[in-house]
């Protein structure tokens, strides 16, 4: 049984609240993977415990790697760059998480015995080629019907380093090749779009791994020197700034509200979202900045805007804002004039096809919007949009970001909402509809 929520009435926020968001995902993610591959016990503070994190974890303890994961609070007992012992035929289960079944694939591009790697229904639909290529020129075997999981991995004797052209701005990319590189003797080089760095700064700051970057205005260049083991590590995963964004819109879209919202990573590669709607008008702060083991961490501070103005945005923005976009159409829908997103073919290759389900709610609400060239999108706002029919959101693979952002679309328009899969938010962001709740929000 599929679980739905309705909600038939706006939010009334109240004024300056405060609320925390659970921990980042791919910074989650990451320390899992990085944890089981350095020399012993890593601890981490505000792991997320989402289906995503869930996933690696269950994937890298089949890779016999002891892993303790309690309220938010993990341990995990690396063995060391080649110390995963595991039983034949084994098949690792990323479910929902692109990040884990690619990342899964680098850590494991050294084994001697053929590793299967699966996930649900929407992943199996998401391309493997762009990793399946790099880490063949490794030297593994990588096979897979249509490039789309499952797909199988078998590793040679020796691997060989590479030099890389990453042309997707893809983080997933460029991490599964420089994870594989911590396990080949030798250079491997890449040159890649701009991405989120999360896995440099690991690299550089937590693990000391002998790594060089560069930053060219268009590209980057990292090269990273293998075979060098790292020490054991702890770390504290500041707040998610993709999840923190559907209370940033909620606020902005709401009557007189304030939100602060706490211990939030804002990583200059992840706050496109917050750039875009100060363009767009919001005055968003960051209070109390800091820089956590080379992250910058701060709080947010937003309030609601009623004079927002349209973006005809640079597309250099989309990488840094990827998976935000969903709600910055919704914004584009609430401000008085058109706005224009050009190069946004990568939305389609989400968890679901991210361009198509934001143009098809915003037409389902009755926004003019319209495909251009240059896989973009128009957008005619209206400052004054009110809904006040019946809506329904359903079969749209249990993206969650396609179901929070119909949540906060119902809560800030009005309407009467059905929408489906509520428990799709377990997948990055389990307590976004108790924090929901804890504003004032009716959701039944
Ligand atoms: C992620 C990278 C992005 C993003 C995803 C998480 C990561 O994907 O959409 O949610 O943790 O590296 P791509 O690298 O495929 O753009």
């Amino acid at each position: 049984m599929t679980k739905l929520i309705s909600i038939n009435r706006k939010i009334n926020l109240l004024k300056k609240k405060t609320i925390q968001v659970e921990g980042d995902k791919s910074l989650s993610i990451r320390f899992v993977l990085l944890s089981s591959l350095s020399k012993g016990k890593c601890t981490a503070k505000n792991l997320l415990k989402s289906e995503d994190v869930i996933n690696t974890i269950k994937s890298i303890k089949k890779l016999g790697i002891k892993i303790k994961f309690n309220k938010n609070y993990c341990e995990v007992y690396g063995r060391g760059l080649k110390g995963y012992k595991f039983k034949r035929n084994i098949i690792l289960d990323a479910g929902n998480s692109g990040t884990a079944a690619r990342l899964l694939s680098a850590a494991i591009i050294d084994t001697n015995q053929t590793i299967k790697i699966t996930g649900d229904a929407s992943l199996k639909k998401r391309d493997m080629g762009r990793i399946i290529e790099p880490l063949s020129k490794f030297g593994a075997k990588l096979r897979g019907n249509k490039k789309k999981l499952p797909i199988s991995i078998k590793g040679p004797k020796t691997l060989k380093p590479i030099t890389y052209h990453e042309n997707l701005g893809s983080a997933q990319c460029k991490s599964a090749v420089m994870i594989a590189a911590l396990k080949t003797k030798g250079k491997t080089k890449i040159k890649c779009l701009p991405s989120r760095n999360h896995t440099e700064i690991m690299f550089k700051k937590v693990l000391k791994v002998p790594i060089k970057i560069k930053k060219l205005k268009k590209f980057e260049f990292i090269e990273i020197k293998g075979l060098n083991e790292f020490e054991k590590f702890n770390y504290n995963i500041p707040g998610d700034i993709s999840s923190a964004s559907f209370f940033i819109v909620l606020t902005l879209l709401s009557k007189n509200s304030y939100l602060t919202i706490k211990n939030v990573n804002i990583n200059p590669s992840r706050i496109g979202i917050i750039k875009v709607l100060n363009k767009m008008g919001a005055k968003i702060k960051f209070l109390n900045e800091r820089n956590y083991k080379g992250e910058l961490v701060s709080d947010i501070f937003v309030k609601s805007v009623n004079n927002l103005k349209p973006i005809n945005l640079d597309p250099r923005l989309n990488s840094s804002a990827i998976d935000e976009f969903l709600l910055i159409f919704l914004v584009a829908s609430k401000c008085n004039g058109i706005s224009k997103f050009i190069k946004l073919s990568e939305l389609n290759k989400k968890e679901s096809k991210r361009l198509d389900w934001g143009i098809k709610i915003l037409k389902m609400i009755g926004v003019k919007v319209h495909k251009i060239e240059n896989h973009g999108i128009k957008i005619w706002g209206d400052k004054n949009l009110e809904l006040n029919k019946k809506y329904e959101i359903k079969n749209f693979l249990k993206d969650h970001r396609v179901f929070m952002v119909s949540t906060i679309a119902a809560l800030t328009l009005g309407g009467k909402w059905k929408i489906y899969d509520s428990d799709s938010s377990k997948t990055s962001f389990p307590s976004f509809l108790k924090i929901l709740r804890s504003l004032g929000a009716i959701i039944k």
